[in-house]
């Protein structure tokens, strides 16, 4: 009887702290017009939450938000702009001061990357991968930390990738940007444990996002097709894991075992195969050497 009882207080408590996060607060998620933002965005909208939706302009981001607002009735703002550009999130952070928006939930999502050669890459290309994946999300958490500690309960989910756990020849900037956010989230998550934010970070593996992502899965073998989860799937476990306040979030089974193989097989053996997985995918990816469609090359894991 007793236990029953507590169970009900527990579950009430949650409920009504749900809805405080519902009703008063939105939720902000970058990168919403694809992928696995959009994913997000239809999951958290789902659970009735509000939403700005942040993208690069002209994607039809506009168009989400409208099937959004239609079935799920939630209110959607969207906020179109590219954010390496220096100003960027400053200019987000104004707009949304000005429309006196608080945000309860910060998913930063937004992420590309790329395989090339490191010594032939167009420094534009690094360029945007760090300002995109690394200064954007680190300015953003910054200038939205004090409205949500602010809150009675608040969440930061962070993208990373499950290529945050080892160094990747050919892609050498991207893993190193995703191991940027693994380590930022947990010390974030440490410094505001006495606060009502939760930090979680999710480390995707391979998702069908694009064809574009969908033929790189195809040079990568076997094994990056079993663990290939489309977005809807990862969104949902995504959101499970940052409600229940996991700190780390690794969705599906064969991603959690290669984060363990990675943690245990010496760099000596890990590396060069996966420089031979890698550089096939610039040999079969002919965009790759054209070295300049940098929005082609979103990047699995
Ligand atoms: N796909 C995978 O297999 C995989 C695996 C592991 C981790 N991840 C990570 O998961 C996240 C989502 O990946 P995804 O594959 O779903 O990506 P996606 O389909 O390419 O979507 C990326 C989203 O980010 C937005 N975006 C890109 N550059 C931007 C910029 N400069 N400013 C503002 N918004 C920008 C895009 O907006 P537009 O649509 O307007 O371009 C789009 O909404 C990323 O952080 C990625 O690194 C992906």
């Amino acid at each position: 009887m007793l236990p029953m009882l507590l169970m009900m207080i527990l579950r009430s408590l949650r409920r009504s702290k749900v809805v405080a996060l519902q009703q008063h607060n939105y939720t902000l998620i970058t990168g919403a017009s694809s992928g696995l933002g959009r994913a997000l965005a239809y999951a958290c909208a789902r659970r009735g939450y509000n939403l700005v939706l942040v993208s690069l302009p002209g994607e039809g981001l506009e168009a989400v938000a409208a099937y959004l607002r239609r079935h799920y009735g939630v209110v959607v703002h969207t906020y179109e702009t590219d954010l390496t550009r220096q100003s960027a999130v400053y200019e987000l952070h104004a707009w949304m001061e000005r429309k006196a928006i608080t945000v309860g939930i910060l998913i930063n999502n937004a992420g590309i990357g790329g395989t090339r050669a490191f010594d032939t890459a167009p420094p534009d290309y690094l360029e945007r991968i760090i300002g995109l994946n690394i200064r954007a999300l680190a300015l953003l958490t910054r200038l939205l930390a004090p409205q949500l500690a602010a809150c009675r309960q608040a969440h930061i989910l962070n993208v990373s990738s499950v290529a945050a756990f080892a160094p990747i020849p050919f892609k050498t900037v991207y893993p190193a940007s995703k191991a940027f956010v693994y380590t930022f989230s947990l010390a974030l998550r440490h410094e505001l444990r006495r606060t009502p934010v939760k930090v979680s970070v999710l480390h995707p593996g391979p998702m069908a996002t694009n064809t574009d992502v969908n033929s790189r899965l195809g040079t990568h073998g076997i094994l990056a097709r079993w663990s290939t989860l489309s977005t809807g799937q990862v969104a949902e476990i995504a959101l499970r894991g940052m409600f229940d306040g996991k700190a780390v979030i690794v969705p599906g089974l064969i991603n959690k075992i290669a984060r363990g193989l990675m943690a245990i097989l010496p760099h000596a053996i890990t590396l060069p195969l996966v420089a031979l997985i890698f550089s096939k995918e610039i040999k079969n990816t002919t965009d790759h050497e054209t070295g300049t469609d940098y929005r082609s090359e979103w990047l699995a894991g």
